[in-house]
C-alpha cells in the first residue's frame, strides 16, 4: 500500500464528472457524501467520508474511472448496497467510492442453460423474484437479501441462511466480468459447469472483498425451486441443549437440510419486540429454526419428523411444524431481522461472525459464556449453526466508560477470536474481515500466508489502489 495517495481536486473532480456525468457524481456535499462513507457496521468507528462518489453506468465508465485512478494514485473502493458487516465498502483510505447502484440490469436469463447474467447492483432477491414464474432460483440466501446487491454477495462470498443444503455465493458463480485496478476488462469463465482452464481466477475474486478488482457481471448457475418445503421451530430449556443437537440433526436423520439456524432468548425476545411479532414459543431459552425441502409432501413430511425426533430426543420440547408459507415467512422473518433488532436495542455493540467446524460449536459456546462471564458483558448469539457460524453480538455495558468499551472489547474479541482459532475455527465465515477485523487476522493466517496473499493483491493491483485498508494490516 503506497505511504500516501492523492487528494482529489477540480481537475480529477471534471475529469470523474466528464466521465460518468455531473448527474452521476457527488462531491464536497459531507451529507450526501456521509450515506456512502459506512455500512451497517453498529461501531461508527469504522465509518470514514469518500472524497468523491461515482456512480457509472457502464464498464466501459468503470474502466475509465479505473485507468484515471490508477494513473492519478487515488484509492478507490466499490460499494454495493452497504448492507455489508465489516466495513468492506467503507473508503477507508478516502479517495472515490465506486458505487454500482445504477448497474443494475438482470441482463438475461438462459433457461437452456439454467444461468442468469446480472450486473452487480441487481438487489439479490429480485433474481428470485423474476425467476419465480420459470420455477427456477439462484440458491444464495443472505440474510439481507431484500435490501443486498448481488455484487457485494461475490465480494463477499455471501454465505447466509441456506447453506447448510445449497453451499455459499461462490458455488453458483460460473462467470465474471471485472475491471481491474490499472483499468483492464477481464471476462474469466462463462455458462460452464465445469472448467479447470487455467487457475480459477473467479473463486480468487468471489470473498476478495473488493480488493482485487470491481466486478462489472456476474453469471450464476441456477437450481429448480423445490416444491415443498416445511419449518421445524424446536424450542430448547437451554443453550447446551440446542447448540448440542446441531451435529446430530444430519447425522442421525440421514437428512441435509436446507437451513439449521440457531436463536438465543435475548435475540429471540428482541426481534419479536422489534418487529411487533409473535412466534411460537417465544419465551424459549434458545430453538433451532430447521428447514427442509422436497419435491413432495410425503418426502418433506418424512424429512421433518425424523429430524424432529433428533431434536425430541435430545431434549427438545416443543417442536413446531410450520407448513404454510405465511407462517414460514413470518418465522423466517424473526430469523432475518435480528441483526437489525439487537443493533436497535443496544446500537453499541460488535456483532461477529466467527466460524468453527460443526462438531466444535458446543465448545465454543462453553468459551463465549465463559467469556461473557469474566468480562460481566453480555453477548447475545444467534446464527447459522449448521455451518458452525455464529453471530456473537458483544453488547456495551451501559456501566463502561468510552474508554472502557474500547479497551474490552478488544480484549475480549481477542479472546473470542483465540478461542475459535483453538477449535480449528476463523473469525469470519460470511461478514469479511474489512477494516473491522484486520488487525486480528494474523490469529487465522500465519505470516506466510499472509505474504502470499499480499503478493497476489499486487499482482492484482500493483498500485494498492483498489479498496486499501482492508484485510491486512500495513
Ligand atoms: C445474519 C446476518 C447478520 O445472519 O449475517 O442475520
Ligand atoms: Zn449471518
Amino acid at each position: 500500500m503506497p505511504t500516501a495517495y492523492r487528494t482529489i481536486d477540480a481537475r480529477i473532480l471534471a475529469a470523474l464528472g466528464g466521465i460518468v456525468g455531473e448527474r452521476n457524481l457527488i462531491a464536497g456535499d459531507p451529507e450526501r457524501l456521509e450515506a456512502y462513507g459506512h455500512d451497517e457496521t453498529a461501531e461508527k468507528r469504522y465509518a470514514h467520508l469518500p472524497e468523491a462518489v461515482v456512480k457509472p453506468a457502464s464498464t466501459a465508465e468503470v474502466q475509465a474511472i479505473m485507468a484515471l485512478a490508477s494513473r492519478e494514485g487515488i484509492p478507490v473502493t466499490p460499494r454495493g448496497a452497504g448492507s455489508g458487516l465489516s466495513g468492506g465498502c467503507v473508503p477507508a483510505m478516502g479517495g472515490i467510492v465506486l458505487s454500482l447502484e445504477r448497474m443494475n440490469a438482470i441482463l438475461e436469463i438462459d433457461l437452456d442453460n439454467l444461468m442468469v447474467v446480472a450486473q452487480p447492483g441487481v438487489v439479490t432477491n429480485s433474481i428470485n423474484e423474476v425467476l419465480k414464474k420459470e420455477g427456477l432460483m439462484f440458491a444464495g440466501y443472505p440474510m439481507s437479501l431484500e435490501t443486498c446487491f448481488l455484487g457485494g454477495n461475490v465480494a463477499e462470498n455471501a454465505g447466509g441462511g441456506k447453506a447448510v443444503k445449497y453451499g455459499v455465493t461462490s458455488r453458483y458463480i460460473t462467470g465474471l466480468e471485472v475491471v481491474l485496478a490499472t483499468g483492464e476488462v477481464l471476462r474469466l469463465g462463462g455458462k460452464l459447469r465445469k472448467d479447470v482452464s487455467g487457475y480459477d481466477l473467479i473463486h480468487l475474486i468471489v470473498g476478495s472483498e473488493g480488493t482485487l478488482a470491481v466486478v462489472t457481471e456476474v453469471t450464476l448457475s441456477l437450481l429448480p425451486v423445490p416444491k415443498r418445503r416445511a419449518v421445524l421451530l424446536c424450542s430448547f430449556p437451554s443453550v447446551a441443549g440446542a447448540i448440542g443437537a446441531v451435529p446430530a440433526v444430519i447425522k442421525e436423520s440421514r437428512i441435509v437440510p436446507t437451513s439449521v439456524e440457531y436463536m438465543d432468548k435475548a435475540s429471540i425476545i428482541a426481534t419479536c419486540s422489534y418487529l411487533n411479532e409473535e412466534i411460537p414459543y417465544q419465551k424459549a431459552e434458545a430453538m433451532l429454526l430447521i428447514e427442509v425441502d422436497g419435491n413432495d409432501d410425503e418426502e418433506v413430511y418424512r424429512a421433518y419428523e425424523a429430524i424432529g425426533e433428533v431434536c425430541v430426543a435430545r431434549g427438545a420440547d416443543p417442536v413446531y411444524v410450520a407448513d404454510n408459507r405465511t407462517t414460514m415467512d413470518r418465522i423466517w422473518n424473526v430469523r432475518r431481522n435480528i441483526a437489525e433488532a439487537l443493533k436497535v436495542r443496544s446500537p453499541r455493540q460488535s456483532l461477529e461472525d466467527i466460524v468453527v467446524p460443526t462438531a466444535a460449536i458446543t465448545a465454543f459456546m462453553a468459551r463465549l459464556e465463559d467469556i461473557a462471564g469474566r468480562f460481566g458483558v453480555e453477548i447475545p448469539c444467534y446464527g447459522h449453526a449448521g455451518d458452525g457460524n455464529l453471530h456473537a453480538t458483544v453488547v456495551k455495558p451501559e456501566a463502561w466508560s468510552e474508554e472502557e468499551w474500547h479497551e474490552r472489547l478488544t480484549a475480549i474479541l481477542a479472546e473470542l477470536y483465540e478461542a475459535s482459532h483453538a477449535l480449528g475455527g476463523r473469525i469470519s465465515g460470511e461478514h469479511g474481515i474489512g477494516n473491522k477485523r484486520l488487525a486480528y487476522i494474523g490469529i487465522d493466517l500465519d505470516p506466510a500466508t499472509i505474504l502470499l496473499m499480499k503478493r497476489v493483491k499486487a499482482a492484482f493491483d500493483p498500485a494498492g489502489i483498489l479498496n486499501p485498508g482492508k484485510i491486512f494490516p500495513d
